[in-house]
């Protein structure tokens, strides 16, 4: 089965054509421009897909050697994301499913993530823990199937990538942040400073990462006058990355104990980050859990992972997806209840 999968949730444009599980093709095309703006501007962001996304559904189709009039189904993005871009994806494929005769399948953009090491790894095994921490989201969830998953915690305000690009520009280093500040950070001293590991003792499995933003807005007004001096950047780097990964690290491995599952799934844009691969590996490993970080391509927002679920859900129920008459969404409409 030939499945032409897009995602255009934010500012990444992708498109990938799978045979049954096999990704074929994977082709991602990042809008680099948002950087001079210091975030991602929506409207612009759309206008970006819109002008690229022919050229880049074409461009999978032609590294998978497949025709277009060969595919047996396509599937896209619903939600969450901008709206403005998630349509334009979405129309898209939902012109091309209608012109083929073809069924779409709308996949949740979250949902895509969290079954990505099962992409990355076919021998993964269910349940698993999988830590979703990307710019926009930052989420702990417990996955028994395709179809079964919980979340176990969540951020209750920023999500960790966004803790990133904000205290980088707060300290003036350039979006996104948080690969420089993982850059930086490698010659740097994690110990040197200490920020605060917001809600790590707290028997729960949630997130707070704005606390830490303004703890250190607050340090580096007292202590540097608003500037860091650049012989101490990568210091503060390093300090600021250990706070945050520091958190994710200890309540994913404990959410992994809770639930006794001996598999964690780290996705998102955040899953790049050095430090946090290390740590989940010492982590994980001293308790004999498997740690799987799937590749950078199936990592970052991507069409891959996307048609990789979708494949999964339409050989459970085939004659689910001739609506067309779905809506993109900013929000995840599927109800997810936390695990109490
Ligand atoms: O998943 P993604 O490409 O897009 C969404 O947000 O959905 O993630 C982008 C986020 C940004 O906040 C970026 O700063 C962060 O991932 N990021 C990193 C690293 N690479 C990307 N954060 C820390 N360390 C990295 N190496
Ligand atoms: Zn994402």
């Amino acid at each position: 089965m030939k499945i032409l999968a897009i995602e255009s949730s934010c500012d990444e444009t992708s498109a990938s054509v799978l045979d049954n599980e096999k990704v074929l093709s994977n082709v991602i095309s990042s809008q680099y421009f948002h950087a001079k703006y210091g975030g991602v501007i929506p409207e612009l962001a759309s206008r970006a897909h819109l002008r690229s996304i022919n050229e880049i559904v074409n461009l999978a189709l032609e590294q998978a050697n497949v025709e277009v009039n060969k595919l047996d189904a396509l599937a896209v993005t619903k939600e969450p994301g901008l709206v403005g871009s998630l349509l334009v994806g979405s129309n898209f494929a939902k012109g091309l499913a209608m012109r083929l005769g073809k069924p779409i399948i709308p996949i949740n953009h979250i949902e895509g993530h969290i079954y990505s090491g099962n992409l990355q790894s076919p021998e993964l095994t269910f349940p698993f823990i999988a830590l979703v921490v990307s710019g926009g989201h930052t989420s702990i969830f417990l996955v028994q199937s395709y179809n079964r998953y919980q979340p176990v915690g969540s951020t209750r305000d920023d999500a960790a990538g966004e803790a990133f690009d904000k205290i980088a520009k707060l300290v003036g280093l350039p979006y996104p942040g948080g690969p420089v500040v993982d850059k930086l950070s490698r010659s740097g001293d994690k110990k040197k400073f200490e920020f605060p590991r917001p809600m790590l003792h707290d028997d729960n499995f949630d997130f707070s990462f704005s606390g830490l933003k303004t703890s250190v807005r607050y340090f580096v007004h007292k202590n540097f006058d608003n500037h860091i001096p650049e012989d101490l950047m990568p210091d503060f780097c390093a300090s600021v990355s250990e706070a945050i990964c520091d958190v994710l690290t200890h309540k994913t491995v404990r959410a992994a104990e809770k639930y006794n599952v001996s598999n964690i799934v780290i996705a998102g844009g955040v899953s790049a980050n050095s430090r946090l691969r290390q740590l989940m590996l010492e982590r994980a490993g001293g308790k004999g859990i498997n740690l799987v970080i799937p590749n950078m391509s199936y990592c970052m927002d991507n069409a891959a992972m996307i048609g990789f679920l979708a494949y999964n859900k339409y050989i459970e129920s085939p004659d689910s997806f001739y609506d067309f008459s779905y809506t993109v969404s900013p929000v995840a409409l599927r109800a997810m209840k936390p695990i109490s």
